[in-house]
């Protein structure tokens, strides 16, 4: 079987330039998906606006733009833009749970009306220059949607089909379905790429013919080098985790952005001892000198 690739998630609000760069130099990662923009047909920005969204991100990061939107005008509008500058592929965001994004009939909502989604690919597929990358859930209330879902995207050539393994209504929370993931997924005609709780190496197990790889989100930032691992390749010669959480630490202290870094240590708290008694000390500090100064002493 062909060595499966691994993507970084996107993660809105946790990841952004500085994680992307710092996972960038560790490796591992063959992709790295940039947290959603809103595709409206309302305001569809200007090239100049696109490219200075990325202008943070090193060029060693290969990345793959997200899109949310229920409008395929302006998802091929702003495809097609980010495809001048660069990007080959795109993502369109079919797995969203959050109450504002479904609300407006976007995200996870979709999935609630596949002929809606079957109208919306028809339309935007011909039309697109990027090759299409799709993220979706196994259901929006039961995984018992998951074998219907996977038939209309077979109706449609996508480069991947990344199948985060809860439905929209349990969001983050409980545990990702294995099971009614592996029942239909491998009926997929499309890639496919399985996201959910995989934190270790040993979790990137799965058996699946068409499987093309692993997505990782909240995993990647406990254990940065999870990328590495599950490719079996060494982490000789890049950064240590001190030098990649104090990067990135010094790097968003330096623009007194706290409640991104408590946010980030929640997760980082996990690749050492004691990660509860870390993240209590860190939650109560105020100040991103004394927030710097911390971290620096934890190691
Ligand atoms: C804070 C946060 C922000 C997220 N933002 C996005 C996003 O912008 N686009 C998206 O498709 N998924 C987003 N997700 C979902 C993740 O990409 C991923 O599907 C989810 O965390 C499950 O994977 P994991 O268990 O490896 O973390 C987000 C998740 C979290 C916790």
């Amino acid at each position: 079987m062909a060595e499966k690739i691994v993507q970084l998630a996107p993660m809105l609000g946790l990841i952004d330039a500085p994680f992307m760069n710092a996972i960038a130099e560790v490796g591992g990662f063959d992709e790295i998906f940039a947290p959603y923009m809103l595709a409206d047909e309302r305001s569809i920005p200007k090239p100049q606006v696109l490219a200075r969204r990325f202008s943070d991100i090193s060029n060693r990061v290969n990345l793959v733009p997200q899109l949310l939107s229920n409008n395929a005008d302006a998802f091929v509008a702003i495809a097609n833009i980010l495809n001048d500058l660069g990007y080959p592929k795109v993502n369109w965001n079919m797995g969203c749970p959050i109450k504002f994004v479904v609300g407006k009939n976007r995200g996870a909502a979709l999935l609630r009306d596949l002929e809606n989604i079957e109208r919306l690919l028809d339309s935007a597929i011909g039309r697109l220059k990027p090759e299409l990358s799709v993220k979706i859930r196994i259901g929006f209330s039961s995984p018992d949607e998951f074998p219907a879902i996977v038939e209309i995207f077979n109706k449609f050539k996508l480069n991947e089909l990344i199948v985060h393994a809860r439905t929209a209504e349990q969001q983050y929370s409980g545990e990702p379905n294995r099971q009614a993931f592996i029942e239909s997924a491998g009926n997929s005609l499309n890639p496919i790429v399985y996201n959910g709780d995989i934190d270790c190496a040993a979790d990137a197990n799965i058996s699946l013919p068409n499987l093309k790889g692993y997505m990782i989100g909240r995993g990647a930032i406990a254990n940065p080098y999870i990328g590495l691992q599950i490719k079996g390749l060494p982490a000789d010669n890049v950064p240590t985790f001190r030098q990649f959480a104090t990067e990135i630490t010094h790097w968003y202290c330096a623009r007194n952005s706290l409640n991104r870094l408590k946010e980030l240590w929640k997760y980082f708290a996990k690749a050492l001892d004691k990660p509860d008694e870390i993240f209590a000390k860190l939650q109560k500090i105020n100040d991103s000198e004394k927030f710097c100064e911390t971290v620096e002493s934890l190691f």
